[in-house]
């Protein structure tokens, strides 16, 4: 990545974003990222506007029926999904789960379900208790001293009877990309699908879900700049094996997957986030959002985050008493979301400090439980998490460096 950002860029794209104004510096962004005034102007105009149920024949309807529709697009533009479908639903977590419940009414006991141990427990837990049903778990094990689940250990577990790969494409403690297209490929050659989990990669990177042959990805919209809800791309061939939870005669897809429905108002809200990419792109607010632009938005994205990843670990790195958890460098595989434990200060010791800073940020297993466990740390105290996007400066991150050098002493 060659591109360079100068502080005009910057200036412009913080500007978009209310809550940055404000005294608080933002550095628990995988946690949830702060959104764009488009986002929030998007929802209180629906809900003022056109506030009424789907489907019916008059005007208003009409419109609130297309919001719906126009963000199901959005989002399959967004994740690069030619064809196959978008589910929108609360969180990922919802979906994830979801989607599980939905295999469980097709596998065949004694199916078999891989599920790497580095994952959020969002795409864990659901398959877990798959076990209750007949299902076999086999754990795709994290390397201890690498903090990475080996495509050979795969390779060995594979087999006719996997029906099956749950798997992070970035893990929200480590930071690092994994090879998604690799593993999918490994995946596929016994006939199992791959249900990744896109959240922590997809505040960073364009998704590609087409791209990289995945059967099914799933995303936070709220940590995308968007409001608080989920969105599950799936496959044309992966949603036709399944059937959706919702009454008997609904089937037409999503719908049938979308219990309940969905948020209009997050419609509304997700549609923000075109009229954003669109500033990032600087193309104007008429302009059809094209693919390579969305593209485009998410290069100049990484370009604004990989200087501040680089000073964040060099600092890290330079103390001989913090071990970084994930990759120690600032290459392109990784995102910036960097967790390090200390050698002799608890995690929650140096957060409790920088709390007080006005800097944000986070200790705990983050959910990533299994992770924390297998790389012999204590998930309630866990690591210590900054996690930066592209609307961060260097000077939030020598702040922090400062506040940090405070703490750790
Ligand atoms: C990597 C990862 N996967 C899944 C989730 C769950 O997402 P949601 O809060 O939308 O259920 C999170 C949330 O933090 C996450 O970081």
């Amino acid at each position: 990545m060659t591109m360079t950002v100068d502080t005009a860029l910057r200036n412009r794209l913080r500007s978009q974003f209310p809550a940055l104004q404000g005294n608080t510096i933002f550095l628990e962004n995988a946690g949830g990222s702060q959104v764009p005034a488009a986002v929030a102007n998007r929802i209180r105009d629906y809900m003022l506007e056109s506030y009424v149920q789907l489907g019916a024949g008059y005007e208003l309807s009409k419109r609130a029926t297309a919001v719906v529709q126009e963000a199901h697009d959005f989002v399959r533009l967004l994740m690069g999904g030619h064809e196959g479908e978008v589910i929108l639903g609360p969180s990922t977590s919802a979906l994830l789960q979801m989607l599980a419940d939905s295999y469980s009414r097709v596998l065949e006991p004694g199916s078999e379900i891989i599920v790497a141990q580095t994952g959020h427990e969002a795409n864990v837990g659901p398959w877990v208790r798959m076990e209750r049903l007949g299902m076999k778990i086999r754990w795709w094990k994290m390397d201890p001293e690498t903090l990475t689940c080996p495509l050979e250990q795969l390779d060995e577990i594979l087999n006719e009877r996997t029906a099956i790969v749950a798997f992070p494409h970035v893990s929200n403690l480590l930071g690092e990309i994994v090879d998604i297209g690799a593993i999918t490929g490994l995946a596929h050659q016994v006939g199992a699908k791959v249900v990744a989990d896109g959240v922590a990669f997809s505040p960073h990177r364009a998704m590609d879900v087409a791209g990289w042959g995945v059967d099914w990805y799933a995303y936070s919209t709220y940590k995308v700049y968007g409001p608080h809800m989920g969105a599950m791309w799936g496959s044309a061939a992966a949603v036709a094996e399944l059937t959706g939870p919702n009454h008997f005669f609904i089937d037409d897809v999503p719908y049938q997957f979308e219990l309940g429905g969905v948020s209009h108002e997050g419609c509304a809200g997700i549609l923000g986030l075109a009229d954003y990419l669109k500033v990032v792109v600087e193309v104007g607010p008429e302009t059809e959002l094209s693919r390579a632009e969305v593209e485009q938005a998410f290069e100049v994205m990484t370009a604004c985050e990989q200087p501040l990843i680089a000073e964040l670990i060099g600092y890290l790195d330079s103390r001989s008493d913090v071990r970084i958890l994930g990759p120690g460098h600032d290459g392109t595989d990784r995102v910036g979301t960097v967790s390090f434990v200390h050698t002799s200060k608890s995690s929650s010791e140096i957060t409790e400090h920088v709390d007080r800073s006005g800097v944000a940020i986070r200790h705990g297993h983050m959910y990533a439980y299994r992770l924390c466990e297998a790389a012999g740390l204590d998930p309630d105290d866990g690591v210590v998490r900054i996690s930066l996007v592209h609307y961060n400066t260097l000077e939030e991150i020598d702040q922090l460096i400062g506040v940090l050098q405070d703490a750790l002493g």
